[in-house]
């Protein structure tokens, strides 16, 4: 079966080898007035946002190129350009790149041609995982949780920069320490690095030259360190596994989730002392790194909620359930759950669970009467506030009889194929769309549409093979009685 697939094109999931339109040939002329990037520190990831204050140095550019070193590429799962102060993002197309390259480049097409001496400001907005680490790896239940996040100190850009800035920003005001830049003499006056709060800044450099050049990053480039405390978990989910099960007959739409969440701050030093949490809890000192509970947003109407985890059902959460609302309707709130795993979760453990829940299919779908088609929508995933999702798998499994599917994606997948699932009671199979993913974040929390049609023979299809089954129930029962009869009788006769 044919599957058509389109995804969004302004957005773009950098772990994917994209393949870039031409190279333009003459390279654009511009220069950077002013280049400021802020790295806000979080626990597994790092949001960054640098703004560029572009001038055009020729006639009639609409292309402006961006450059990232390899390990910032590396960790970028999300990448968003816009111009400033507007809501819509930017095209961009990322040019082929080697293996061994020690930098990439991020083609941005402007609203408009710029003309001579022409400014706009622009900000590149990328979210980076596994960039942090827990330093020292180990932590007593006690202590502290510190962490070290480690960049490149110079931007790259292919374009001469008059002045550049980086920001890095902890979430409290408790840096441990940072690296002084050496050899900066070039472009700065000696000291380089200051901080002021939970912000450590580095620059300002000036009239730099192209800096994405392997020259430059030979003689100039150099890595800085920031150790902060973190006062939140660092959360890793390893393994998201969601499968979506659609079914017109029962007019219902099944979501199941199988999470297993890590906590990737410091790993526990010695033995876990329940005495010491309690104590902890009960004067109100929780410890920052040990997560307690997990609130998740899930969408609004749903019912017969389910949580279980390897040992059963867990029974200490709690749970609202927001109104539904008509599909394509923004929903005012949310349904809560407050997720209590059944142990506190310490450094370096893990936890596996199952989360589910059913809701009425017209919350999801509408039909199309002139093309006869059915628009399901299907979130990705549950955002999981400040955590990253190493590997996610998503599972579409459509109506029996389903064709002319189609599936729009807000960005590419690493992978994503078609199979047929034969259940209970199917005859033909389920046509089922799986997705796969790597290394998502909270802004990777958006929606898949699938397309479908489904003609009213298939429509009938469920109904029909109900009642063909039931019918070989009572036949079966039948048989039974008669044999059952049959015994009987022999043995009244006997
Ligand atoms: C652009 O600015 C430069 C320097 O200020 C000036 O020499 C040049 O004439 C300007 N070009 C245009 C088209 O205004
Ligand atoms: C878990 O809860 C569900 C619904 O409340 C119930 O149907 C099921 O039997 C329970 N399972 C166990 C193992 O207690
Ligand atoms: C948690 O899972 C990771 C891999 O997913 C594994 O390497 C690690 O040993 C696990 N930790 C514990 C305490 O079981
Ligand atoms: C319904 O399908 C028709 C024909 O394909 C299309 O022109 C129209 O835009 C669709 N309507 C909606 C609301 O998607």
């Amino acid at each position: 079966m044919p599957l058509r697939w389109r995804t969004l094109p302004h957005l773009l999931l950098l772990t994917l080898f994209s393949v870039a339109t031409s190279c333009s040939a003459k390279e654009a002329a511009f220069e950077n007035t002013a280049v400021v990037r802020t790295a806000d520190l979080g626990g597994a990831i790092v949001h960054v946002m640098t703004t560029y204050a572009i001038k055009s140095l020729a006639n009639g550019q609409d292309v402006y190129t961006v450059a990232f070193t390899k390990k910032e590429r590396d960790s970028t799962s999300f990448l968003e350009v816009k111009v400033k102060g507007q809501k819509d993002p930017l095209e961009i197309r990322e040019r082929p790149f080697y293996a061994n390259a020690k930098f990439t480049h991020v083609d941005v097409l402007l609203p408009k041609k710029l003309a001579e001496n022409a400014t706009l400001n622009l900000v590149v907005e990328t979210i980076q995982t596994h960039m942090t680490e827990p330093w020292p790896e180990y932590a007593g239940q006690k202590e502290n949780q510190a962490m070290r996040y480690t960049s490149d100190l110079y931007v790259l850009s292919p374009y001469p920069t008059l002045v550049q800035r980086t920001k890095i920003k902890a979430l409290a005001p408790r840096i441990i320490s940072f690296t002084n830049p050496e050899n900066v003499g070039a472009f700065a006056s000696d000291s380089v690095a200051s901080k002021s709060g939970a912000t450590v800044t580095y620059g300002p450099f000036n009239n730099l030259p192209a800096t994405a050049d392997y020259d430059f990053i030979k003689s100039h480039q150099q890595p800085v360190t920031v150790r902060y405390y973190h006062d939140q978990p660092v959360l890793e989910v390893t393994s998201y596994k969601r499968a979506v099960e659609i079914s017109h007959w029962g007019s219902n739409i099944n979501t199941e989730d199988n999470i297993i969440l890590h906590n990737a701050g410091p790993k526990l030093k010695g033995h876990f002392s329940r005495v010491d949490y309690q104590q902890q809890t009960y004067y109100g000192h929780p410890v920052p790194h040990i997560l307690h509970s997990l609130r998740l947003d899930l969408p609004p109407g749903i019912n017969n909620v389910y949580y279980y985890d390897l040992v059963g059902n867990v029974s200490t959460s709690r749970l609202n359930i927001a109104p539904a609302v008509p599909k394509g309707q923004v929903a005012k709130q949310d349904s809560n759950l407050e997720l209590k795993p059944r142990y506190p979760l310490m450094g370096g453990w893990n936890y596996t669970f199952t989360l589910g829940w059913d809701a009425d299919l017209a919350s999801a779908a509408s039909y199309n009467k002139s093309s006869g088609e059915y628009q399901i929508e299907v979130p990705i995933m549950t955002p999981i506030s400040g955590a990253v999702v190493d590997n996610l798998e998503l599972k579409v499994v459509l109506p029996e009889g389903a064709t002319d599917i189609e599936v729009v994606t807000p960005y590419p997948s690493r992978a994503m194929w078609l199979e047929r699932q034969t259940t209970y009671l199917d005859t033909i199979g389920r046509p089922v769309i799986m997705f796969e993913y790597k290394d998502l974040t909270m802004r990777h929390a958006q929606k898949i549409y699938v397309v479908y049609k489904l003609s009213v023979k298939e429509h009938f299809r469920k109904p029909f093979v109900v009642s063909a089954v039931f019918f070989g129930l009572f036949l079966f029962t039948f048989i039974v009685r008669r044999i059952d009869l049959t015994i009987h009788k022999k043995r009244k006769t006997a």
